[in-house]
């Protein structure tokens, strides 16, 4: 061999190996700090038997034959945590601060729940048991296939949060709570990491489907309704995620830069209502920085407004991996340190034996966590059984999603008269989607299709458009795998799944048009965790997308025959430049695994719709005040931040809207800033259709001591049975400061009503609830004078109005 070639050998081998070594070096790194740490700390303790005291039963659970109070199930959770803490060494203690890594999140941990992501590590010498976290607001997340078992265990996807949102039925969402709560309880999950109740600032937001509204009154009780209903089983949930959460892209450093009244009136105002009302076990503090300082390191977050201020008594716990300082979190509050690394185990020891992080602190949230424990089924040894009943949580989602389901527009079409030939037009029509992605995503048994659901009701779907579909799907096959597990919640924050879609040519709609009677098209979506939705091919349809609905409509309508359109979406897009192409459209958001039988429900008119709009539909995506200051091109997912820490670029490297992020709309979210902007909107927020006729009368104000109340009669005037949205909007007449024209106070959901039935409501709005935040006085406050008590079908469609001096 040449010499020249010789080198060049040597220095390939050589850049190899060194590139060898430093893999392996990575992966020992990964493998030591992040995920194969805690062992005698993260498997599950040999819980003592049962032992019979005198009258009293009890877990022996330091095996010392003798009942110690934190082992007596009748005395209070503080007396016992107290106990604890008083034989709990700080090894122990410290060990609590921080999850066990990443085994479990990865499906590989033996004793644990594949798929569960985050633990509470046991404490073996006292008996204490460890809890399992996880995922999230459509239902758990878990792996439903475990290595060696022919059984599975499915979870249920129940519909996404904005579409729960969009029912306006705090009772409803409690009994969807329940029912998720339920697999939790059955399959083991001590902790649901959700409700997420971030308000949707921008539509882009990719984790908009996870969220509720754009307003905080209707998140915050919608959330609180999801806390109970789950709680109610003595599951914990983690609301999440505090605070100011509203964009994906850089999520792990973005440092929003909110006004204090923003803060308060709109952002932190949906937490606040879930504190106050369902006092959550736990919430998770948010990756980004709010102001310059990162929320998992805020006291002023944490501890003075969650604690002092709302009364907030449970566990903070951090997103997974977040935050960069981890004695500021302990010290400020966040009690928690999710997954848990070993460096950070390390820095906790460390800190606290150089003095900086003190006994005190780490003996509250130590307190808080024990509390946690001794209230989860575990330290009850619940024997859980792993069978959830789920035919009647498919039934809750079918009725659940078909209440969210919104009517926006229907010409004499719907419902749908029997035996119709319908083409079915669109991929989505055939795959249909149930939720978003990421850790919002829900390892489903099966997914109703548009397809299935309208033939199960006895419809004919036209054979052409079925040939259309199967031949589209035969030749893409590839592009319609959807990966699971691990590989399918990354592939899910790189790109989500969305049915590739047909491209039908004019000759093929002309042929529909003539062998069908009606065209049903859907139009799909799919975003999630990571990274942000973008303008184009996304909020606006593609050019496919309107040339299938435009050319549909001008052929069926030209032989006499109707158009839908079923919006399969898990956040808005552009529909004013489209909307008169279609005689009826229907939002069907992303229902759940039933989510094809939940629009059938409503298509062939089985249910009534009485979704509404939880968000406004703008006519441009730039009529959002916040479309100024969020990063319109979006960025692809960085896959180091999901496990690093210290991502903040140096100051004069910072990017706008990605490191930073100006709310400089501050309180002018959503329809706060159309009505005052006076800027025309495709459909308005509340908004939403029925196929009955509701008339409002009779409105009746009182004012008593520190509350307004209000009463008003519903009647149903139309032909059929139906439940109406009822909404409460104030004003202040002649305000001297800064104020949205309208702000939603409360809302109510009628029951059903028959034809001609009526309902008087009752609201009972605390004066309280009138109050802005005083920037200058640092305070909230409530200007004296008269205001507007507005009772409308939607936020612009006012039915009556009455006045009042406070
Ligand atoms: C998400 C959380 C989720 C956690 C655990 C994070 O990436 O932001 O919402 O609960 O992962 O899966």
């Amino acid at each position: 061999m040449k010499k020249s070639l010789k080198i060049i050998f040597t220095f390939i081998i050589s850049i190899l190996l060194i590139g060898i070594l430093f893999l392996g070096y990575q992966v020992f790194k990964f493998k030591y700090n992040v995920l194969d740490f805690e062992n005698d700390f993260s498997k599950t303790s040999n819980i003592p038997v049962l032992i019979k005291n005198g009258e009293i039963n009890f877990i022996d659970r330091n095996g010392n034959k003798k009942l110690d109070i934190y082992e007596d199930s009748q005395k209070p959770v503080d007396v016992r945590a107290e106990d604890i803490l008083s034989k709990i060494n700080l090894d122990e203690k410290i060990h609590l601060l921080k999850g066990s890594g990443m085994k479990s999140a990865l499906g590989m941990s033996k004793n644990g729940i594949p798929g569960a992501v985050g633990t509470i590590v046991s404490t073996p010498r006292l008996g204490l048991p460890n809890l399992y976290l996880s995922d999230g607001p459509a239902g758990l997340r878990i792996s439903p296939k475990r290595d060696g078992e022919e059984r599975t265990y499915y979870c249920t996807a129940f519909p996404i949060g904005t579409l729960l949102a969009s029912t306006w039925n705090t009772e409803l969402v409690q009994e969807v709570g329940n029912a998720m709560g339920n697999e939790a309880l059955n399959y083991g999950i001590d902790v649901i990491l959700g409700p997420a109740a971030n308000i949707h600032r921008n539509p882009l937001c990719g984790r908009n489907f996870e969220y509720y509204s754009e307003d905080p009154i209707l998140s915050g009780n919608i959330g609180a309704a999801m806390v109970n209903g789950i709680e109610s089983n003595g599951v914990g949930t983690s609301v999440k995620h505090f605070i100011a959460n509203n964009q994906e892209t850089s999520r792990n450093s973005n440092n929003a830069i909110i006004s204090e009244r923003a803060l308060r009136e709109i952002y932190l105002k949906s937490f606040e209502i879930i504190v106050k009302k369902a006092q959550p076990w736990t919430i998770m503090s948010s990756y980004n920085k709010v102001n310059g300082e990162n929320v998992s390191e805020s006291k002023k977050l944490l501890t003075n407004i969650l604690r002092d201020e709302w009364g907030f008594e449970g566990v903070v716990m951090t997103d997974w991996f977040g935050g960069n300082n981890t004695l500021n979190q302990i010290s400020s509050g966040n009690d928690l340190l999710e997954p848990g690394t070993r460096e950070q185990w390390e820095e906790l020891k460390k800190g606290h034996e150089d003095g900086k992080l003190s006994i005190k602190e780490i003996n509250t949230s130590v307190n808080r966590i024990l509390k946690l424990i001794l209230k989860s089924n575990k330290m009850k040894n619940y024997d859980f059984k792993n069978s959830p009943d789920l035919i009647k949580h498919a039934e809750i989602t079918r009725r659940s999603a078909s209440e969210g389901i919104i009517l926006l527009k229907n010409e004499d079409m719907l419902p749908l008269e029997k035996n119709k030939n319908i083409a079915l037009i669109g991929a989505t029509s055939f795959d249909f989607i149930s939720g978003g992605s990421g850790s919002g995503d829900v390892e489903e048994a099966y997914t109703v299709s548009l397809e299935e659901a309208l033939i199960d009701s006895g419809y004919k779907i036209n054979e052409v458009s079925l040939n259309l579909f199967k031949s589209h799907f035969l030749a893409n096959e590839s592009s319609f795998k959807k990966y699971e597990g691990v590989l399918g919640t990354l592939m899910g924050m790189i790109n989500p799944y969305t049915p590739p879609e047909i491209d039908y040519s004019i000759n093929s709609i002309k042929e529909l048009a003539k062998s069908a009677d009606i065209a049903v098209i859907t139009i799909g979506r799919n975003s999630g965790e990571g990274s942000d939705r973008v303008e184009v091919d996304d909020f606006l349809l593609s050019k496919k997308e309107l040339k299938m609905i435009e050319v549909t409509s001008k052929e069926f309508r030209s032989l006499g025959k109707q158009v839908v359109v079923v919006l399969n979406l898990g956040g808005v897009i552009e529909t004013e430049s489209w909307k008169n192409h279609a005689d009826s459209i229907i939002l069907a958001w992303q229902g759940g695994q039933e989510a094809g039988n939940s629009v059938t429900d409503i298509l062939t008119g089985k249910v009534n719709p009485s979704g509404k709009l939880p968000m406004t539909f703008p006519i441009n995506l730039i009529d959002h005040a916040s479309s100024n200051n969020f990063p319109m091109d979006g960025e692809p997912l960085d896959v180091k931040s999901l496990i690093t820490r210290n991502n903040d670029k140096p100051l004069n490297k910072q990017e706008k809207n990605k490191d930073f992020t100006l709310y400089d709309e501050g309180i002018y979210v959503g329809y706060r800033h159309f009505d005052k902007a006076k800027i025309d909107v495709s459909y308005p927020f509340g908004f939403g259709l029925s196929f009955t006729n509701f008339k409002y009368s009779d409105l009746q104000v009182t004012k008593s001591n520190d509350s307004i109340n209000l009463s008003i009669k519903i009647e149903n005037t139309g032909d059929y049975v139906g439940k109406e949205i009822v909404q409460v909007y104030l004003s202040k007449v002649n305000s001297k400061i800064d104020r949205p024209k309208n702000e939603l106070k409360a809302f109510l959901k009628t029951p059903n009503l028959v034809k001609g039935g009526s309902i008087r409501l009752q609201f009972s709005i605390p004066i309280s609830d009138f109050a802005y935040w005083d920037e200058n006085e640092k305070g909230w406050k409530i200007e004296a004078g008269n205001y507007l008590l507005k009772v409308g079908a939607s936020s612009r469609d006012i039915k009556l109005i009455q006045n009042i001096d406070i």
